[in-house]
């Protein structure tokens, strides 16, 4: 078994974890209860991953706890889903404050009802001067919803003098998404073997490694957590260049390519 603090040393630099945590309704029938019983089943893991993301040192961890798209459930689930987050925060905001995490929560808040809406700023502020890891968590949130109101902001700043459209780069948009402030996912896991990303953080995911695994989001724990970290340990990322052992033999690549051309060149 590799400790929290092997693995730590094993991954310069950590990443920033995203999870899309899926599966608490097929656990729930697993185990012959009902779905809400899945989603409380969902958030023990939820405190069981906080408290291995901080033992393992990670700078960040994201977490996607409900979709735009999941409004689309019957009303008595939602609503649910939307209690829970107050209890998840009413039991356990004082315990996150005190280990030094600094939570943000990110989506679209136009039709949040007025109690969520206090209860983001009031979680946000209590834990904003906090350093130990940052816990984003992405509620009411859509990628399609997030790059609609991106633009929608940038034309605003365009029609007010306050950026011209020349002026507009990747940086930009990055900077009004809702995401702002904060690195790209390096990593993201989804579980319960679904190989999508439902609308998740499509511009932020461009260079993310994936890891997708068959266990339901309410059996992942720290072990599970683990194997996804030593895989993306093993990862190559080459955003779009090639490997240092590569670079290092082109010469044979730099002899094709002089020959290569000689050839076109006396066609
Ligand atoms: C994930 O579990 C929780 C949310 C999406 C809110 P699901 O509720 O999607 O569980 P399955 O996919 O039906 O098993
Ligand atoms: C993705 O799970 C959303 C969250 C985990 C919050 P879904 O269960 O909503 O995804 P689909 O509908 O199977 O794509
Ligand atoms: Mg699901």
């Amino acid at each position: 078994m590799t400790s929290p603090h092997e693995i730590s040393e094993m991954i310069e630099p950590l990443p920033h974890v995203a999870i899309i945590m899926d599966g608490n309704g097929r656990w729930a029938k697993s185990q012959g209860l009902s779905r809400p019983e899945g989603h409380l089943a969902g958030v023990d893991a939820i405190k069981r991953i906080v408290k291995a993301a901080v033992t393992r040192n990670l700078p960040i961890l994201t977490l996607f706890a409900f979709s735009s798209e999941n409004r689309l459930r019957p009303k008595t689930e939602v609503n649910f889903l939307f209690n829970l987050m107050h209890r998840y925060f009413d039991e356990n905001l004082k315990e996150l404050a005190e280990e030094g995490i600094n939570i943000k929560i990110i989506g679209e808040t136009d039709e949040l009802p007025n109690a969520t809406l206090k209860l983001i700023d009031h979680v946000q502020n209590a834990t904003r001067d906090n350093d130990k890891m940052i816990l984003q968590i992405a509620f009411n949130y859509g990628s399609h919803e997030e790059i609609v109101y991106a633009a929608k902001s940038i034309a605003a700043d365009v029609s007010e003098n306050k950026l011209s459209p020349s002026d507009i780069t990747k940086e930009t948009f990055e900077a009004h998404l809702r995401t702002a402030g904060l690195p790209n996912p390096d990593l993201i896991i989804r579980t319960s073997g679904e190989y999508r990303l439902s609308n998740f953080m499509l511009w932020q995911a461009a260079y993310a490694e994936l890891y997708f695994t068959d266990v339901y989001w309410p059996d992942f724990n720290e072990r599970e957590l683990d194997l996804a970290l030593k895989e993306y340990a093993t990862r190559e990322r080459r955003f779009g260049r090639i490997s240092e052992d590569t670079i290092s033999e082109d010469k044979q690549d730099k002899g094709f390519i002089s020959k290569f051309s000689l050839k076109k060149a006396t066609k």
